[in-house]
C-alpha cells in the first residue's frame, strides 16, 4: 500500500514512522495540505491521508477517483473536510474516531483556569520579576455552572474533571445519551437555558450543516453577562466578529479557543516571520481576555500514538475487506451520514 500523507509534520511522520513498516504501509510525506490546487500529487499511490484543514471536496474526490485512489484515511475524528456525501460509492472514508479525549479534556480546563485565574499574565509578571498582585484577581469555579454543547467523547471526559471541581453541569445534544447523564450526574436541558444559565459554555459538537456559526449575536445576546467561551470543537462554530464585539462591550468576560474558524491558512505553522494577513485573527490575538491556541488540544504522545496505530489499523481492515468500524458514509436511506458514533 502506497500512501501519501498530506500536511505532514514533523511529529506526524515521528509516530506514523515508528508502525507504517509493520503495518506494510509506504508512506510518503507530503507539506503542502490536500486541495484542489495539489490534489494531482496523489496520483501514484492508493490512498490518502488527511487531516482536519485538508480539503477534500467534490473536485479533489473527482480527480482522486482519476487516479484510481481506493481510501482517503483520515487521522483526526471530524470530517467535517470531506464532502462525505459525494464521495458515497466513489471512495471509502475512514476516520480516528477516538484518539485521546482525555487531551483534550485535560487542556480544556487549563485554558479555562488560564482565563480565570490569569496564569498567562502571572507567568508574564514573574519573569519579569513584578511579583504585585495588582490585576491578577481570578474568581473560582466551584459552585458555578457549565454548558456543555455535545455530549460525546470528549465532553464525557471533561465533565469528569468539571464535577470534581464542583461546577453544576449543563449539557445539550441533538442526541442526549440519558445513561451517561445519570452516570455523570449532568442535566440535559435546551440550548436557550445553555445560553442563559451557564457562566461557562464549552463546544464539543462536531461541525454540521445545521450549527455552522451557532455562537452568534443573537446567542450571545441570550448569555449571561461575563460568560466564558471554550472552543476547542470546530472554529466554524463561533462568529469571530460577534465574539470579538461581545468581548469587547464586557458582555462576555473572555474567550479561550483552540480553533479558528479561518485558521487553515495559519494553524499548524510558523507565521512568525510572514505575520498574517486576518484583521479578526490579529484582533482576537489582541485582546486581554482571549487565549488562542493553534489547534493542539489533541497534541499528546498518547493522542500522537493512538491516531498512527488506529489509522494504519483502518488501511489494515480496508486491504482485507474487514468490516470498517471507523468507516463515514453517507445513508441515503437516513438521510444522514453515518459514522457509527455510539
Ligand atoms: P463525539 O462524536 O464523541 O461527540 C460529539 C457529540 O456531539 C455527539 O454526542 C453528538 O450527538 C453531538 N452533536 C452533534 N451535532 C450536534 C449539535 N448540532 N449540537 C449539539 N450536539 C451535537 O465527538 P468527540 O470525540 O467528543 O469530539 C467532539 C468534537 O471535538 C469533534 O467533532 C471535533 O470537531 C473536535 N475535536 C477537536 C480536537 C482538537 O484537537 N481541538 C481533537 C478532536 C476532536
Amino acid at each position: 500500500m502506497k500512501l501519501i500523507l498530506f500536511d505532514a509534520k514533523k511529529y506526524d511522520k515521528d509516530y506514523f514512522d515508528k508502525y507504517s513498516k509493520e503495518a506494510n504501509v509506504d508512506i510518503v510525506y507530503e507539506e503542502q495540505k490536500l486541495t484542489p490546487e495539489t490534489s494531482h500529487l496523489a496520483d501514484g499511490y492508493d490512498a490518502v491521508c488527511v487531516f482536519v484543514n485538508d480539503i477534500v471536496n467534490r473536485e479533489v474526490i473527482d480527480k482522486l477517483c482519476e487516479f484510481g485512489i481506493k481510501l482517503i484515511v483520515l487521522r483526526c475524528a471530524g470530517y467535517n473536510g470531506v464532502d462525505i456525501k459525494y464521495a458515497k460509492n466513489k471512495i471509502t472514508v475512514v476516520r480516528v474516531p477516538a484518539y485521546s479525549p482525555n487531551s483534550i479534556a485535560e487542556i480544556s480546563i487549563g485554558m479555562i483556569l488560564t482565563l480565570t485565574r490569569k496564569i498567562n499574565k502571572a507567568i508574564e509578571k514573574t519573569r519579569n520579576y513584578n511579583f504585585s498582585l495588582e490585576g491578577l484577581v481570578g474568581f473560582d469555579l466551584f459552585n458555578r455552572t457549565v454548558g456543555i454543547i455535545g455530549t460525546g467523547k470528549i465532553a464525557q471526559e471533561f465533565m469528569k474533571i468539571l464535577s470534581g471541581i464542583g461546577m453544576k453541569i449543563l449539557a445539550y445534544d441533538v442526541y442526549p445519551n440519558y445513561e451517561i447523564e445519570k452516570e455523570l450526574g449532568f442535566k440535559y436541558v435546551d440550548l436557550d437555558t445553555i445560553y442563559r444559565e451557564s457562566d461557562v459554555i464549552s463546544l464539543h459538537c462536531p461541525l454540521t450543516s445545521d450549527n455552522a456559526h451557532m455562537i452568534n449575536k443573537d446567542s450571545i445576546s441570550n448569555m449571561k453577562n461575563g460568560v466564558i467561551i471554550l472552543n476547542t470543537a470546530r472554529g466554524m462554530l463561533i462568529d469571530t466578529k460577534a465574539l470579538i464585539d461581545a468581548i469587547k462591550s464586557g458582555k462576555i468576560y473572555g474567550a479561550a479557543l483552540d480553533v479558528y474558524e479561518n485558521e487553515k491558512n495559519y494553524f499548524f505553522n510558523d507565521c512568525s516571520k510572514t505575520g498574517v494577513d486576518d484583521e479578526i485573527l490579529k484582533e482576537l490575538l489582541s485582546l486581554d481576555n482571549v487565549i488562542v491556541f493553534s489547534h493542539q488540544a489533541y497534541l499528546t504522545e498518547e493522542a500522537l500514538t493512538s491516531i498512527a496505530l488506529i489509522s494504519l489499523n483502518n488501511i489494515k481492515k480496508f486491504l482485507n475487506n474487514e468490516f470498517l468500524n471507523n468507516e463515514v458514509f453517507y445513508d441515503e436511506t437516513q438521510d444522514k451520514i453515518v459514522d457509527f458514533r455510539k
